[in-house]
């Protein structure tokens, strides 16, 4: 094993200088995708990648790609790289771990002297959280051909502002066409975000593969009535329907235990009125599971549970799948690789499917990918009190180095 090790202070200064842009009061980040401070995030890290040598180049749907060349002009780029938008209520970790372990990665190889054969390079994806746009991980499934980019760019947010319009307000609306650059290999650091590591006191997750996921807009219509005069059997409450969905959809994801899950997490009601009953209420439903015959079970259940309630409420609901992705198997040889270099270092370690989302799944269409977790303090993530053990930080990054050198070649060392 080479001896190159990632400089632990200089990765753990990057991402406490990077969570002060969107630093929430309780230690988190609030960075939604195309905001301004997701410019600057992305002008703070490819200001960073730039001084470390890197050329950097973004597409059409703002996702920055920083390159390091490799001795073999030719060869494809060896890729790794996260996001660096946040949940509304976001930590420091999600996605900005990932970025900056790839660029701790980059300036390893610069502060050796290691020249490699292939090219290695950090992308910044768009809009991964899927918190201000649908779909989740956009622009990495733009970048993979899952998505049209005119459907990327012509999603609007909550108050009707287009992706497309977002993005060149922040700069970020690039040249170099989506998708269609050759991937050596992409690997993706990033924090579990889920208990397990932490609780069996292993180091490294080799993340084999995710969950497959489904994400809907039920959209609940009844009539906007006078909270007085109205008698309780007279009333088409659209509230009451999302109220009792909510509950279907948590017992039909605790029927597909132990590894289904059933989630609700936005509610829009209208007219929100503490003396008006509800007569319209959007609400979301996340939807995830391993086995995607389990996952397309789990949506017929939704849909009968949806029309069950609306019939004997006296509403009507529409439900609107907006997102999904299949579940998910890394590249058997991209996976052992992160598993002999954890092995090198003596990092424990063991195998793990991932709960989240993560730009990985749509890169995994296009190259051979895997993934890295490493673990975060109680399991804790989309939360502003996300955390993670230094050493762990370092570990990753370490496993990711090795991992991304194996893939690249050493070329020669410089004197
Ligand atoms: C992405 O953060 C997801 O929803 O899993
Ligand atoms: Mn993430
Ligand atoms: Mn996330």
């Amino acid at each position: 094993m080479t001896g190159l090790r990632v400089d632990a202070s200089r990765l753990w200064d990057s991402l406490m200088d990077l969570a002060t842009l969107g630093a929430t009061a309780k230690g988190g980040v609030s960075r939604l995708a195309l905001t301004d401070l997701d410019r600057q995030a992305r002008d703070r890290v490819a200001g960073w990648l730039r001084g470390a040598g890197c050329t950097v180049e973004v597409d059409g749907v703002g996702n920055i790609f920083a390159i390091r060349p490799g001795r073999d002009a030719k060869a494809a780029v060896v890729l790794t790289g996260s996001h660096v938008d946040t949940q509304p209520s976001g930590g420091k970790f999600d996605g900005n771990y990932g970025v900056l372990a790839g660029l701790e990665v980059i300036r390893t190889l610069n502060a050796s002297g290691v020249a490699t054969e292939k090219p290695v390079g950090v992308a910044i994806w768009t809009n991964e959280e899927g918190s201000r746009f649908v779909p989740v991980m956009g622009g990495s499934g733009a970048f993979a051909g899952v998505f049209p980019v005119e459907k990327i760019l012509a999603e609007r947010d909550i108050e009707g502002v287009a992706f497309g319009d977002a993005l060149v307000a922040i700069g970020y609306k690039g040249r170099v066409p989506v998708g269609g650059r050759p991937l050596d290999a992409y690997f993706e650091a990033h924090i579990e975000q889920g208990p397990i590591l932490e609780r069996e006191t292993r180091t490294i997750g080799l993340v084999t593969g995710a969950l497959g996921l489904r994400w809907y807009d039920c959209l609940w219509t009844g009539q906007d009535a006078h909270a007085g005069p109205t008698p309780m059997p007279a009333r088409r409450d659209a509230l009451r329907g999302a109220a009792r969905l909510i509950e279907a959809v948590h017992a039909l994801a605790l029927r597909f235990s132990p590894d289904g899950r059933g989630t609700v997490g936005f509610l829009q009601v209208a007219p929100n009125s503490r003396n008006v009953i509800p007569g319209s209420v959007r609400m979301s439903v996340d939807l995830r599971h391993p086995d995607d015959a389990a996952l397309a079970a789990m949506d017929a259940e939704l849909h009968a549970a949806a029309g069950a309630i609306a019939a004997e409420l006296g509403l009507a609901c529409e439900v609107r799948q907006v997102a999904s992705f299949a579940s998910c198997r890394f590249d058997a040889g991209c996976v052992g690789l992160v598993r002999a270099a954890a092995n090198a270092f003596g990092y424990p370690h063991r195998e793990i499917v991932s709960g989240a989302g993560h730009d990985a799944i749509y890169v995994a269409r296009v190259a051979p990918a895997a993934m890295i977790f490493i673990p975060c303090k109680d399991g804790i993530s989309h939360n502003e009190l996300e955390s993670a053990r230094p050493e762990h930080v370092e570990a990753g990054a370490n496993v990711l180095l090795h991992a991304v050198l194996a893939r690249a070649g050493r070329a020669c060392a410089k004197r």
